[in-house]
């Protein structure tokens, strides 16, 4: 702990108040558990920030490594192939959305979209449209924290400090209807908060390479777009022209109950972002995917200046790509994407429950993807104030009971290892109902619903 606090700086952390608790130093995993120095057992409940699909210390996970680090860990993609990238790019394509044919590896999320941005950007020049180079973002978008995967995102929290290092996009409303960007009813909505996208690439398209969203919004809180809303999406960048580029770095490999959020909707992105899951989890692989119309336009001579410059030290590593194979034989075999649904409508019933408790202001799901907007008043839907750090209050709770509870401001997190049993989950919500129960109490002045 002493030497944590002297040497490590942490992510997305404020370190001045992180060393005002004794931290959860993490040791082992086995299953949806992880054990600290202390030998104490915790339930991973956000899987790892989302990334855990099998479970922790899956036998079959280490034994492909192993193997592989026992043939070679690691040898440059850079002009040169490896044995593992190439079979997990085959299956990778088999998976992925029809028409997603080509594989570019990267080492994290945020690289995958750097360098779909990269692709969309380069790819109108290619074809000799080079005013084509603007974005489209939606109101609260993560993408990533490096500066272009910045400059799409919208969470200005996150944001705002680097807004001259930025480049300029578009920004559209995203489809969050327990807080309506039109104040209207999701019932007869029609989808009007799309109007602002249909005409701004009815003006600009001219200006436009791609738009990039997150089929469900991770960050901002877990917020599911309505059915049909991505499809909709997908007809109008068509019919203007424009790239649609869909993030699944946290939606990918299962995790909202098809192998990919863009499946629920038969949507066919030209451009696709991979992370998290991919590996099961277990080591920083992640890529862009492009169609043969993106790809191709890329060939050319040596000379020709086609070549698209971008390429990190470890892509394509062979250690993270053997653990990827295994993870996505493991998929079919075990039927994971299967459990998963099964596990997401036990887990819809448990989270009726949770009506009972009055902070609960929105319940937002999709497969294993869950989250649980906490308000001061219910019938208002007055948000608690940032300084009050509720979702905090509640994930230190949920630690004294036995798990790990990352929240996202006020909204509390239910993203557990795939694999999750129902036992589990009902476990874990179990702590979750407890922990909010208990830090709420005594601060909600609303009215039961
Ligand atoms: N795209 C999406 C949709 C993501 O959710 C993420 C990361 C990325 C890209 C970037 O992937 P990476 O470079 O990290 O591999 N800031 C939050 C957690 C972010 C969740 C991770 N998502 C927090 O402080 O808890």
């Amino acid at each position: 702990m002493e030497k944590d606090f002297r040497y490590v700086w942490h992510p997305f952390t404020q370190m001045q108040d992180y060393q005002e608790q004794e931290p959860l130093i993490v040791e082992r995993g086995e299953g949806v558990m992880l054990y600290d120095v202390d030998g104490r057992a915790y339930y991973d409940s956000v899987a790892s920030i989302w990334t855990n699909t099998l479970g922790h210390a899956h036998p079959a996970l280490t034994e492909a490594i192993v193997k592989q680090a026992q043939l070679v860990a690691h040898s440059t993609l850079l002009g040169h192939a490896n044995v593992p990238s190439i079979l997990l790019a085959e299956q990778i394509v088999d998976i992925a959305p029809q028409g997603l044919s080509h594989v570019f590896f990267c080492d994290s999320g945020a690289e995958a979209v750097e360098i779909a941005l990269k692709m969309a950007y380069q790819y109108w020049q290619l074809k000799g449209r080079p005013e084509k180079k603007r974005f489209v973002k939606f109101v609260e978008a993560y993408h990533g924290d490096t500066i272009g995967a910045v400059s799409v995102g919208a969470i200005d929290r996150f944001h705002e400090t680097y807004r001259d290092m930025l480049f300029e996009t578009f920004k559209v409303p995203y489809p969050y209807c327990y807080r309506c960007p039109l104040s209207l009813s999701p019932r007869t909505c029609a989808h009007a908060c799309m109007d602002e996208l249909k005409t701004l690439l009815a003006e600009k398209a001219d200006a436009i390479a791609g738009v990039i969203l997150e089929p469900v919004q991770g960050s901002s809180g877990i917020i599911p777009m309505p059915d049909g809303y991505l499809r909709e999406i997908e007809a109008l960048c068509k019919e203007h022209g424009v790239l649609l580029i869909v993030d699944e770095v946290a939606t990918g490999f299962g995790r909202t109950g098809e192998m990919f959020a863009s499946d629920h909707d038969g949507v066919r992105p030209d451009l696709m972002t991979i992370g998290k899951g991919l590996t099961g989890g277990y080591l920083p692989v992640a890529a862009a995917l492009a169609t043969d119309e993106i790809y191709e336009a890329f060939l050319g001579t040596y000379d020709s200046n086609k070549t698209f410059y971008h390429g990190h030290t470890f892509t394509g590593n062979q250690l993270g790509c053997a653990v990827a194979l295994e993870n996505l034989r493991l998929f079919k075999e075990e039927r994971v994407i299967e459990h998963v649904q099964d596990v997401a409508t036990f887990v819809a019933e448990r989270l009726e429950k949770f009506w009972d408790l009055p902070a609960v202001g929105d319940i937002r799901q999709k497969g294993l993807f869950v989250g649980i907007e906490l308000v001061r008043d219910r019938e208002t839907r007055e948000p608690f104030a940032f300084e009050e750090r509720i979702g905090w209050h509640v994930g230190n709770r949920c630690r004294e009971y036995g798990m790990i509870m990352r929240p996202l401001g006020s909204v509390c997190l239910f993203i557990p290892p795939l694999i999750v049993t129902k036992e589990q989950a009902g476990a874990m919500l179990d702590i979750l109902y407890r922990s909010i129960e208990e830090e709420t109490s005594a601060r909600v002045g609303g009215t039961l619903r």
